[in-house]
């Protein structure tokens, strides 16, 4: 899609869209001001946020869409998405929209909005049907240094398609050894350091715990590692960060049931969301120095899975008693995080659908932020709040540490005692384990990452929660 900034309307094709402010309301652009002085008098339009009135005025399609009072990172990048959908069901594959002064330190966010509102899942359906594509979007304004925050929020939207896609599209297609390949060509176009640890190297190396998720599998598990050196000194610590990636989560012996295993294939939107950042941290001129680790194994069951009992060493040395085999997650990110410890970070975050009841606590709009350290914490859900991919602190407490201890092993993986009872933190508290002494922050996206109810900006599926607070907290 092409992106202009202009400082007139030129094109008479498409979607004209003026957003309009209730403090503007009494002074509009002068060819609406007939049209909208009858709606204001008759108070069918009061300018309120995401209020629209769409018309023609002799051939030129128009949406009026109000901005309410004030402005929010939120309510610009909604006011973008609801622009993005109108156009979709208007068919409008031209839009030019007239960037009103109130929205100059957000065009960012509208765009973005715009932009995200467009994402359509794929299908493989044999008969291709070409359907509707937003072509061209004319931006007016004469604010040309506005270019530089538009260039941005369609990076940004293009990483996020990215993950998208990964998320959405079927394990059998989404594999290790696909996931590997995109691990490659990532590193290959930004000239990043890339290491794909094989089963065998992974074997060698003793991640039992990796390798014991895995073992239901005919495909090899394996361990993706992605270097950026984005730092003026080169010698400063990394962030390192995890995605969990689960291509299949079908719970193992441990089988999930009819209603939570169909979309299981999400299990591992922490690895894409990895995958995106680092599709984005050059382009972006990211001056941080950051490593990417994503833990690739599918949950199944066979003649060869892992079963509740087994007794197993993690790459720590730690052993760990399988009390539930559906508890994968913390598992591999377990083996992960020791393998982080050797790069000495200046922060882990692992970011994962590690559990259901982070949704059950937070629901889909808020991931989870469980962490060591309460100023990383803090820095995580601020960036959140700046992208709108909120996060919200659960705790860690000292007997929720104690539950895991295990009678045959130094660890279990799941207090089959206490159940389901604070799920997300009792997860955490088994990664905490492995962390030492490092600085640390879990963002548990197992609410947020697949959507029933999706943002106005966004569709049903996938969401790519978690990379635009990532990327704002390495640039901040
Ligand atoms: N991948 C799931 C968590 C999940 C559930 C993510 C729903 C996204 C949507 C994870 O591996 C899991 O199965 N967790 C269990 C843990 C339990 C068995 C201790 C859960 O949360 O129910
Ligand atoms: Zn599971
Ligand atoms: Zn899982």
């Amino acid at each position: 899609m092409k992106i202009k900034i202009e400082k007139k309307v030129k094109s008479k094709k498409g979607l004209l869209v003026v957003p309009i402010s209730k403090k503007k309301l009494a002074s509009p652009p002068a060819f609406i001001k007939k049209f909208l002085k009858t709606r204001v008098n008759n108070k069918e339009f009061k300018g309120k946020k995401g209020e629209t009135l769409s018309t023609y005025l002799g051939n030129q399609k128009i949406l009026i869409i109000g901005t309410g009072k004030s402005a929010s990172i939120r309510s610009t990048k909604e006011l973008g998405g609801k622009i993005g959908k109108h156009a979709k069901s208007t068919k409008s594959e031209e839009i030019s929209l007239m960037l009103p002064e109130n929205l100059h330190n957000f065009a960012q966010s509208l765009l973005e909005g715009l932009l995200m509102s467009q994402y359509e899942e794929g299908n493989l359906k044999s008969k291709k049907k070409k359907g509707y594509c937003l072509e061209k979007l004319h931006i007016i304004t004469d604010k040309k240094s506005l270019e530089k925050d538009l260039k941005k929020a369609q990076i940004i939207s293009e990483g996020v398609k990215y993950t998208k896609d990964l998320v959405n599209k079927p394990s059998n297609l989404i594999d290790a050894a696909y996931l590997a390949h995109e691990a490659k060509r990532i590193a290959k176009e930004n000239k990043y350091k890339v290491a794909i640890l094989t089963q065998k190297q992974l074997e060698k190396e003793g991640w039992g715990l990796l390798l014991a998720v895995n073992q239901g599998s005919e495909k090899e598990a394996k361990c993706l590692v992605l270097q950026y050196d984005g730092a003026i000194n080169k010698r400063e610590k990394p962030a390192v960060i995890i995605g969990k990636g689960i291509v299949f989560d079908t719970g193992g012996y441990n089988l999930k049931p009819t209603n939570y295993i169909e979309t299981m294939q999400q299990d591992m939107a922490g690895g894409a969301v990895v995958l995106g950042l680092f599709e984005i941290l050059k382009k972006l001129h990211v001056r941080k120095n950051v490593i990417g680790i994503i833990p690739v194994a599918e949950n199944l069951i066979g003649k060869n899975a892992y079963r509740p009992s087994d007794i197993i060493q993690a790459l720590s040395g730690l052993t760990v008693e399988i009390t539930n085999t559906d508890a994968e997650g913390r598992l591999v990110l377990a083996d992960a995080i020791t393998y982080a410890t050797k790069f000495k970070p200046a922060s882990i975050i692992t970011i994962a659908t590690l559990t259901g009841a982070v949704g059950v606590a937070l629901g889909d709009r808020y991931a989870g932020l469980i962490s060591n350290d309460i100023p990383l914490r803090s820095a995580l859900q601020k960036a959140g709040s700046e992208t709108d991919e909120l996060a919200w602190p659960l705790p860690l407490h000292h007997d929720y540490k104690k539950k895991i201890d295990s009678k045959v092993a130094d660890i279990k993986n799941y207090d089959l005692g206490s159940g389901r009872y604070g799920g997300c933190s009792k997860a955490a508290a088994f990664l905490e384990r492995f962390v030492e002494k490092n600085k640390w922050c879990h963002v548990d996206i197992g609410g947020t990452a697949f959507s029933e109810d999706p943002k106005a900006y966004q569709g049903k599926g996938a969401t790519a929660h978690g990379l635009q607070l990532l990327l704002k907290f390495l640039e901040s």
